[in-house]
């Protein structure tokens, strides 16, 4: 509890300071103890990007929890630019936040701002994306990161028949060799390499014992990497694969595909490059993550196979009740102490858990909860 005493004697100095300034204005507190109160406090959310439809949500989402219990919210969005995140974050110390909530661009490029605001006092949650190479990281909230590139790869072997919709060994399931090729998203996010991890470890069996092939070769995730999660760069990546490695007769059966955005730029390449409409006409299984709406709308009409659902509103509500208890001066409740080493220290976390949605549960994972309307699936748009 250093850093909070730390920030309570920076609040005392302001205080005084305050009060020498405005006698005689009647403030009546005498102490940032009772000062300590939701409505002077300021909590500095740092998002990455507004092209993804869940950082969007990510935000609005944590800004009015925030503001539900009381609290003065600082939201920036850094438009995937690195030193802009660094700058905003920096801003957001220099003025004083009292918590930060950050979802990193750059996983390992935020150590001296998260040593500035340790100075201050300032407590820090890392938020979906794990900030590394830093010792002042508070908390983590995140989903099981792991397990959703595990779902990922059982949703693809479901999908080519490998699995039955248990997710067992089919009993039908086809010889191969299946052709696949395979996605990551970007290196700096520490994210992309346990989705990795759990595809890959899922894989693996298959891709040893022959069932599966990776025609084009690119089975590292170095050459699978998807640079700031960007949609166009799949569709170039896979625009090339379909070039070098299936002009011929080579079939093409599923592609793992780490989050929507880069699952709807695959789609569009291989749409271009006439392999189907649909994956009933021969459009090869393409997998995904966010459960955005359009993708969504894809997976209805059997375009997109899968995605990987992750409310982000508990995402959130977490982020909330761990600034709170900081704010509050407590320890906030971590239900994995083991799972993320950030290269410095393990970092206390707060995993939640995820779904897969296929066509044959949408309606039920996400239009009968509410999540969605039907009229959204059907447009393709919120
Ligand atoms: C998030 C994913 C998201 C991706 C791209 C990851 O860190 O966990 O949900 O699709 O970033 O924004």
């Amino acid at each position: 509890m250093q850093r909070r005493i730390l920030k309570l004697m920076g609040a005392a100095a302001a205080a005084t300071l305050l009060l020498t300034a405005c006698e005689g204005e009647g403030a009546g507190s005498s102490g940032p103890d009772e000062d300590a109160e939701a409505g002077d406090l300021t909590v500095g959310v740092a998002m990455p990007t507004q092209t993804y439809e869940r950082w969007l949500n990510d935000g609005a989402n944590v800004e009015e929890g925030l503001e539900e219990l009381g609290y003065n919210v600082e939201l920036q969005y850094a438009d995937d630019d690195i030193p802009t995140q660094q700058q905003q974050i920096d801003q957001m110390v220099t003025q004083g936040v009292d918590a930060l909530i950050i979802a990193s661009i750059d996983g390992s490029a935020l150590s001296g701002q998260l040593e500035a605001a340790a100075s201050a006092g300032i407590p820090v949650i890392a938020y979906d994306r794990l900030i590394r190479d830093s010792e002042n990281v508070d908390f983590y909230v995140t989903f099981d990161n792991y397990e959703v590139g595990v779902k990922q790869a059982q949703s693809l072997l479901y999908g080519l028949g490998i699995l039955d919709e248990n997710f067992e060994e089919a009993e039908d399931a086809p010889e191969g060799p299946l052709n696949i090729e395979l996605f990551a998203g970007s290196l700096d996010d520490n994210n992309a390499h346990f989705f990795w991890d759990g595809a890959m470890d899922t894989l693996e069996p298959y891709l040893e014992d022959g069932t599966l092939e990776v025609p084009s070769g690119q089975t590292d995730i170095e050459q699978a990497a998807t640079q700031r999660w960007e949609q166009e760069t799949a569709q170039e990546r896979m625009e090339n694969l379909l070039t070098a490695h299936y002009s011929g007769d080579e079939e093409l059966h599923g592609v793992l595909a780490p989050a929507d955005p880069l699952s709807r730029g695959i789609i569009n390449a291989l749409r271009n490059d006439g392999w189907g409409e649909t994956i009933e006409d021969g459009l090869p299984v393409v997998t995904g993550q966010d459960a955005e709406i359009a993708s969504i709308s894809l997976i209805a009409q059997g375009v997109q196979h899968s995605t990987i659902f992750k409310d982000t509103r508990l995402l959130a509500d977490q982020a909330v009740e761990a600034a709170d208890a900081f704010l509050q001066g407590e320890e906030p409740e971590a239900n994995d102490t083991e799972s993320y080493d950030n290269g410095v220290k393990v970092v206390p976390s707060y995993l939640l858990d995820i779904e897969m949605v296929l066509q044959e549960n949408y309606e039920e994972i996400l239009v009968e909860s509410g999540y969605y309307t039907e009229e959204q699936v059907e447009s393709g748009q919120l």
